[in-house]
């Protein structure tokens, strides 16, 4: 195995939602906060648009290998509708959901040993995509006191001539910080005055609570424009996980290398998925309104009941559907007759003891935290952090 192969280790997400999945096809009750995606079905008109294109021969050969054209103009004209970003469609490059489009746009515009600023806890995936496009992923940590957003006196402290991206995430994944539009303001004029490049993913834009607000690195800060890569897609906002649609938006020399990437790597994404996708990104918002609605009942409920566990401890997440606790204080006590030393052990506990899946921190560079997913049925959740509720006040030193 090359060792550039060989140094990737399996997504710790995907790997306790398979555990949790095997689980429940033997019939244990399990309950799994691992996954990363919406419980609810993709949305009628969009599965109708499938059907169609299904029918339709036209939909069953390839498409460019960037995307079919109309894909690309409607992922213009969202940008612009919800962002107020104005693009052109040659500036976008449709991928396989947004974990492609990360890669690419990594393997675009890194050379062996350029540094890319990861703030963390981060998306299991970055690191990893970073290292395999070449770079060097530098973590920037911020924990739970600051709500898990970095600074930019952290950023620059971790600036050096080697440092060419920065990466942004807002709403987050694994924390579900949201910046605030001054914060991102101060980090978005950092990078352009260091010349930086901005990969920001946008994945979760439409999954902001309470007063919130997604805001658009590039439209808060137009000097970034000409260095900056959107990722995006429609697996989140449109219940669409399964439909693997993401896109790139960025510089056309960068697309253009990225699209050159991928006409070689996996071509066009499946033509009938690039169908639906045209009518997710054209259709209206009132869809994902109503599962932010779902989405934001059961953060407040998951937020409260964590928060009521001895030693632990919730910020309130702001987008997304991810709640990060800190465990920190549990670690070492005894619990059921074993002493958790790491979240790694702490998980594993909670799954083989009541049966519930949940992602140690670990899994996103900050060990002595959990990650759970609010993306499942009330009652299921309910049921799930009580369990854990239950075990947890076993513990004693
Ligand atoms: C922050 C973030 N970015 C990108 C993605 C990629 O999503 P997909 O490849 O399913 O489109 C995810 C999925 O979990 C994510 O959490």
């Amino acid at each position: 195995m090359s060792a550039r192969i060989g140094a990737i280790s399996e997504s710790a997400t995907l790997a306790v939602d398979a555990k949790a999945k095997a689980l429940k096809a033997a019939g244990r009750p399990v309950i799994g906060f691992g996954a990363g995606e919406p419980d609810f079905p993709t949305p009628d008109y969009i599965v109708e648009a499938a059907v169609e294109a299904c029918r339709d021969p036209k939909f069953h050969r390839y498409t460019p290998a960037g995307g079919l054209p109309e894909l690309k103009k409607a992922v213009a004209e969202k940008t612009l509708r919800d962002s107020g970003y104005e693009v052109d469609p040659s500036q976008v490059l449709v991928t396989n959901g947004g974990k492609q489009a990360i890669y690419n746009a990594f393997a675009a515009i890194l050379d062996p040993g350029d540094e890319v600023i990861v703030p963390a806890p981060y998306w299991t995936t970055y690191p990893e995509s970073i290292r395999l496009a070449g770079g060097v992923p530098v973590e920037v940590v911020a924990d739970e006191t600051t709500g898990y957003r970095v600074s930019v006196e952290q950023l620059e402290a971790a600036r050096t001539e080697r440092t060419k991206v920065l990466l942004f995430v807002s709403p987050s994944n694994p924390t579900g910080a949201v910046y605030g539009e001054e914060d991102a303001k101060a980090i978005g004029e950092w990078a352009a005055e260091h010349g930086l490049w901005v990969l920001t993913d946008e994945i979760y834009e439409h999954l902001v609570y309470g007063d919130a607000k997604f805001t658009s690195l590039p439209v808060l800060v137009p000097a970034l424009r000409d260095k900056c890569i959107i990722v995006n897609g429609v697996a989140k906002t449109y219940a669409m996980t399964g439909w693997r649609v993401g896109w790139v938006i960025g510089p056309q020399d960068v697309v253009k290398a990225a699209t050159n990437l991928q006409s070689h790597a996996t071509s066009n994404v499946s033509n009938v998925a690039q169908a639906a996708a045209i009518a997710a990104v054209s259709g209206d918002l009132d869809a994902v309104a109503e599962m932010r609605k779902a989405f934001d009942r059961r953060r407040q409920t998951m937020v409260r009941m964590l928060n009521e566990i001895d030693g632990v401890f919730c910020p309130v997440p702001e987008g997304a559907f991810y709640a990060y606790p800190s465990v920190k204080e549990l670690l070492g006590k005894e619990i059921r007759g074993k002493r958790p030393q790491t979240s790694v052990e702490l998980a594993a506990l909670i799954l083989d003891e009541v049966e519930v899946a949940v992602v140690p921190g670990e899994a996103f560079g900050t060990p002595g935290y959990l990650r759970l997913s609010y993306a499942l049925g009330d009652e299921d959740l309910v049921e799930g952090v009580s369990r854990i509720q239950k075990l947890l006040a076993e513990a004693k030193a």
